[in-house]
């Protein structure tokens, strides 16, 4: 099959016509090499890279060669009839450079261009496909009201994945931007979906143990404090507190995790909630996801608004509906989880060492230490002066605020761990 030329290119310095407006980052031009405009890695800049390759995903170029991508697409059933005599667009979303990078692909359909999502990766990642497809059999379709994208192949010989495009808003958009009480609705919808998957997705992905975990976490410890500075004391103390921590948890009973559960990667449709990004599902202490998502809001928090804490309403109503839907009562594995994603946060930091890395790592030692140096029940029950907090900003209208849902839910919250004792 021949991939033609798009009708509208987008890169005027590369067969002088002109630049695109609707469809950014179009590709394809056979015989003039690929170009390929995008978005990657964190707080990157846009870039164009002409035909990216990347020794550590051999099938990289392959994918982004159009007629090869398009020999493999042909192959496929797709839901779509495309028209094959039509280039295909590819934008790049993110590339993580010896791992994996994923993009948009656009077919012509008929007067318009189908888009679907690829994510081709360093080594064979066909279980990805798989566990989507039982999870989504279990009652998350990309139809259901908490739902994935719909897998659609795995290309073994690319290793490509390929799945639908989740439209929608990013709960991390609301959350950050809040408006009116967007912020909570998001936060409540994520806490569903959450305890949705935990109670009802198939058994999957590798096991979580503590005593891995802990090894993990003195790797990452050791890699700090080999730093020097202000890592040499803090991270030893960190991980010294975990492993204090990690000695009084009590059982923990694993269930199905999606590992790295944050509000970039749930997507609000309509009514719809979809999570994206399954490459690190797992079987886990429920409090993993729930911790992570938290530390992620205090991340994003300190990026924009210079304080952990400036979104502590979504991050408070999130942890409230959560356990309030899951039926559970907030435990120390919390803080545990918490403090030890902190710790995690502070050695990936290290590794991209982004401009202002010490500074940023150096508060999630702080943050770490904090939540370990509080008592764990009151440090997980700390979620109710979010509502008190709430109802002090928004005195005449917390329900208006927090929305009549997330006020019961929350009391509710309340009351079971009231009931539990805690
Ligand atoms: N199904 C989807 N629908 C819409 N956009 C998607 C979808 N899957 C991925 N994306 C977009 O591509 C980006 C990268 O995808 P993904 O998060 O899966 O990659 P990643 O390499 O795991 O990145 P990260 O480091 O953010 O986890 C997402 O942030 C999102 O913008
Ligand atoms: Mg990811």
């Amino acid at each position: 099959m021949f991939v033609d030329s798009p009708t509208d290119p987008v890169f005027k310095h590369a067969v002088n016509r002109p630049v695109l407006s609707i469809h950014e980052g179009i590709e394809a031009f056979p015989g003039e090499g690929l170009r390929v405009l995008g978005h990657y890695g964190e707080n990157a800049m846009p870039e164009c890279v002409e035909n990216p390759t990347d020794p550590g995903i051999p099938t990289l170029a392959a994918v982004c060669d159009p007629v090869e991508l398009a020999k493999h697409l042909s192959l496929l059933s797709l839901p779509w009839d495309w028209d094959t005599s039509q280039a295909i667009r590819l934008r790049l979303l993110k590339w993580h450079r010896e791992s994996r990078c994923t993009f948009e692909i656009a077919l012509k359909v008929a007067d318009a261009w189908q888009e679907l999502i690829g994510k081709v990766y360093a080594e064979d990642r066909s279980d990805i496909y798989q566990a989507m497809e039982e999870i989504r059999r279990a009652g998350f379709g990309s139809d259901a009201e908490f739902a994935l994208p719909r897998p659609l192949a795995y290309l073994a010989p690319l290793r490509l994945l390929l799945y639908e495009k989740a439209p929608g808003t990013r709960a991390r958009e609301l959350i950050l931007n809040p408006r009116d009480s967007e912020d909570v609705l998001a936060a409540e919808r994520c806490a569903h979906w959450l305890a949705r998957f935990q109670a009802l997705a198939p058994r999957l992905g590798p096991v979580y143990t503590l005593d891995d975990h802990l090894s993990s976490l003195k790797q990452w410890c050791r890699s700090l404090s080999d730093h020097g500075g202000p890592f040499a004391k803090k991270a030893p103390l960190l991980f010294e507190g975990l492993k204090a921590a990690a000695a009084g948890l009590g059982r923990i009973e694993l269930c199905p995790g999606h590992g790295t559960y944050t509000p970039g990667q749930v997507v609000l449709d309509g009514s719809r909630t979809v999570v994206i990004d399954w490459d690190t599902y797992e079987m886990a202490d429920p409090c993993r996801d729930v911790a992570r998502f938290v530390v992620e809001i205090k991340r994003n928090a300190w990026k924009h608004l210079g304080s952990l804490h400036a979104y502590d309403r979504a991050a408070g109503i999130f942890v409230k509906t959560y356990f309030a839907a899951a039926h559970a009562a907030i435990t120390p594995n919390l803080a545990f989880h918490e403090a030890a994603i902190c710790l995690e946060r502070a050695k990936h930091d290290r590794d991209k060492q982004v401009q202002g890395w010490q500074q940023k790592a150096e508060i999630m030692l702080d943050e770490g230490l904090r939540i370990l140096s509080t008592d764990p029940i009151e440090y997980a029950t700390a979620t109710r002066s979010v509502q008190v907090a709430l109802a002090h900003r928004y005195e005449n209208g917390v329900a208006a605020a927090a929305n009549k849902t997330a006020f019961i839910l929350g009391l509710v919250a309340e009351a079971l761990l009231d009931l539990s004792g805690a």
